[in-house]
């Protein structure tokens, strides 16, 4: 166990009260307020913060339609994905107090315009685990990162501990190794390329969330890599240098050299609105799972932004469920510095207290 992790087990295990049972009241105002900003560590889509959070005798979680990429992301889907993410850390920070969070998903109906996505209150008390020490010291640690990767590939039982990952939130994950199911998603993810790079309404909404000045949200130039020495990768990531700033740092030898990165797809059986927000979750829990193994990750999203595509990928992936969210995953290159963070709203712009 590594000393962070070890530093956040002795200090859960010293605030875990020792009586049995709790109510909302342990719900105090400056617990949520260190919950919701656990939570919104959150990976989310163009780093738009789509969450806001309310407490009362609960803590209610609502999409913030205000930030929904309407171009990109029309039905909510990527905005649900970066909420349940936002929703699993919100849980490990609770958990870090030794309390249980008791999540509903949609506790009145699943219309994410006008319902709160997630309603969660204390069912009771228990000591955190190790792993979930561990996940919640990889929150602060776990940035996308978009460079290219070492080469060295993923081993089966690394594979194994993220499917688990994956399957404890009620998700799937599988690695596609086959060659068949690689080209086909190296394919699709193309195609959403070049469908969106000639798409004037999506570029005008990326070129609205990219920053050249420091601001609490949106993608800053310092972590897009920049596109003047071409990609020689398998799978094309989303191209974020809308303006030809990029700045984040690529280690000199991996700069035009071929990347067959790992590539995890995740999904779940069902497509819901519940269905997505639970693909969020499982896909953070993925993400700081692969953050303990030493792992680095950026989503690939641009093939699940068109619906068509998503059908394709479903037939791609021989039935197997939806796919909700593409990772690339890979270890980071030895000389590669640690990618810096994105920045965040603070607590006070996302949480209302009644
Ligand atoms: C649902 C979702 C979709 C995303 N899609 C992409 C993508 O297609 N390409 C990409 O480079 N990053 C993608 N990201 C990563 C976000 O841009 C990133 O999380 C955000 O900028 C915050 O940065 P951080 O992850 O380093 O904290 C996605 C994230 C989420 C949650």
């Amino acid at each position: 166990m590594s000393t962070e992790a070890a530093q956040s087990l002795q200090a859960a295990q010293s605030l875990q009260a020792a009586q049995s049972g709790s109510s909302s009241a342990d719900l105090t105002t400056a617990l949520a307020r260190e919950v919701v900003a656990t939570a919104a560590a959150a990976p989310s889509i163009h780093n738009t913060q789509p969450w806001l959070w309310h407490l009362g005798s609960e803590l209610t979680l609502r999409a913030d339609l205000d930030r929904q990429l309407t171009v990109v992301d029309p039905d909510g889907r990527q905005l649900l994905l970066s909420c349940g993410a936002a929703l699993y850390n919100a849980s490990l920070a609770l958990r870090m107090h030794g309390l249980q969070p008791q999540i509903t998903l949609f506790p009145d109906g699943d219309d994410l315009r006008t319902r709160p996505l997630a309603r969660i209150s204390i069912a009771g008390r228990r000591p955190p685990r190790e792993a979930e020490c561990a996940l919640v010291a990889a929150i602060p640690h776990r940035h996308t990162d978009r460079r290219p990767f070492d080469p060295r590939p993923l081993s089966a039982t690394t594979i194994d501990r993220l499917r688990v990952a994956a399957e404890e939130q009620g998700a799937w994950l599988t690695a596609p190794t086959d060659p068949n199911l690689r080209l086909q998603v190296a394919v699709l993810l193309s195609r959403a390329d070049w469908i969106e790079a000639h798409n004037a309404d999506y570029q005008a909404e990326l070129a609205a969330w990219s920053r050249t000045a420091p601001a609490p949200d949106g993608i800053p130039r310092s972590v897009v890599v920049p596109t003047d020495i071409p990609r020689r990768s398998e799978f094309p990531l989303r191209d974020l240098d809308v303006d030809l700033t990029a700045a984040a740092g690529i280690a000199p030898e991996l700069a035009g050299a071929i990347e067959r990165p790992g590539i995890l797809l995740i999904g779940t059986d069902a497509d819901t609105a519940t269905d997505r927000l639970r693909a969020g979750q499982a896909m953070q829990r993925v993400l700081l799972t692969a953050t303990t193994l030493g792992l680095v990750t950026s989503p690939m999203s641009q093939a699940i932004d068109m619906e068509g595509l998503r059908d394709q990928f479903r037939a791609a992936t021989g039935g197997l469920g939806h796919v909700q969210m593409i990772l690339r995953v890979g270890y980071p290159h030895p000389d590669s510095p640690p990618m810096p963070a994105t920045p965040r709203r603070t607590v006070a712009d996302v949480l209302r207290i009644s």
